[in-house]
């Protein structure tokens, strides 16, 4: 039976779920139709959770949709001009152009059963005392940073032909400060066609690789632009939140203002490019 069909007969109310625990707000998201999204809201629909404590706006990030329940990007990132060797703060939708990809702060699924299937491994996952035990000190140590904005602390800057960009602290970080989550499109692995795309991260779930891997190519945040060193100041770390892991990465020591945020890729990435620049 189609919900909404049910809904304009009377036979489906408002706030009634699917046997996945879906709401009518939520399969508009689904269904990509900002016009019912907002007539439901109108009409009062709630943003609630589903079975996996995901709501309809957390849905909207998730499956990159645009609707009434989007949030405004009206956020700006530090960048270095060379030029003036001056830091600037400009607009995402500058940067974005500039650099030619999409901005996005959250994960993009390219679809709800990936989500329900990732989603539906994190549960099993948390059921498993000392991962969920690992899960809550990670959430407790950075609960209040995960939503705070990370732009003061980093700039972006052009280093050369050879590197491209990377990412230098904009003030001195303190060690286990939380910098930001590794942002792309989730997508199955492809051993092969990842060999050749330098913006991919696995994407594990509690320390376990999945068929999952997080590509920035075109759409990420700031982490994308994050280079390689064997000696890193930053490191990774999973979290579950709102049902789904996360790759987030913290600072593993104290970093001076003006240096370079590095992560180790691990030996894997370097096995098909030529030698990494000692950073
Ligand atoms: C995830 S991107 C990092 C951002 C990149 N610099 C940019 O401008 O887009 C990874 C790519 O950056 C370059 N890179 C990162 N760290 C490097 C290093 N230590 N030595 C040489 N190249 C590096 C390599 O081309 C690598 O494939």
């Amino acid at each position: 039976m189609d919900p909404f069909k049910a809904y304009e007969k009377g036979d489906w109310k408002m706030h009634q779920r699917t046997k996945q625990g879906l709401s009518l707000l939520h399969l508009a998201v689904i269904k990509d139709q900002p016009f019912l999204v907002e007539a439901l809201l109108q009409k009062g629909a709630k943003n609630q959770g589903d079975q996996w404590g995901m709501t309809p706006s957390h849905l909207t990030k998730l499956l990159n949709r645009s609707n009434a329940l989007t949030e405004p990007k009206e956020k700006s990132l530090l960048i270095f001009r060379n030029r003036d060797e001056k830091i600037y703060k400009i607009p995402i939708s500058e940067f974005e152009e500039k650099l030619k990809i999409t901005y996005t702060d959250t994960l993009i699924f390219d679809s709800i059963k990936t989500i329900h299937q990732i989603a539906k491994k994190c549960a099993r996952k948390m059921k498993k005392e000392l991962l969920r035990q690992m899960n809550a000190w990670t959430l407790a140590l950075y609960k209040k940073e995960l939503d705070q904005p990370r732009e003061h602390l980093f700039y972006v800057k052009w280093i050369n032909r050879y590197l491209g960009y990377g990412v230098f602290a904009a003030q001195d970080i303190p060690g286990l400060t939380y910098i930001g989550e590794y942002t792309g499109i989730v997508t199955r692995r492809n051993n092969r066609k990842d060999r050749f795309n330098d913006y991919v991260f696995s994407y594990d779930l509690c320390g376990k690789a999945t068929r999952w891997s997080i590509d920035a190519r075109e759409k990420g945040n700031f982490t994308r632009f994050l280079n390689h060193s064997d000696r890193p100041n930053l490191a990774s770390r999973w979290l579950v939140r709102e049902g789904i892991t996360h790759i987030i990465l913290f600072s593993n020591q104290r970093i001076p203002q003006g240096s370079q945020l590095t992560y180790c890729y691990g030996p894997w990435y370097w096995r098909s490019r030529s030698r990494p620049t000692s950073l």
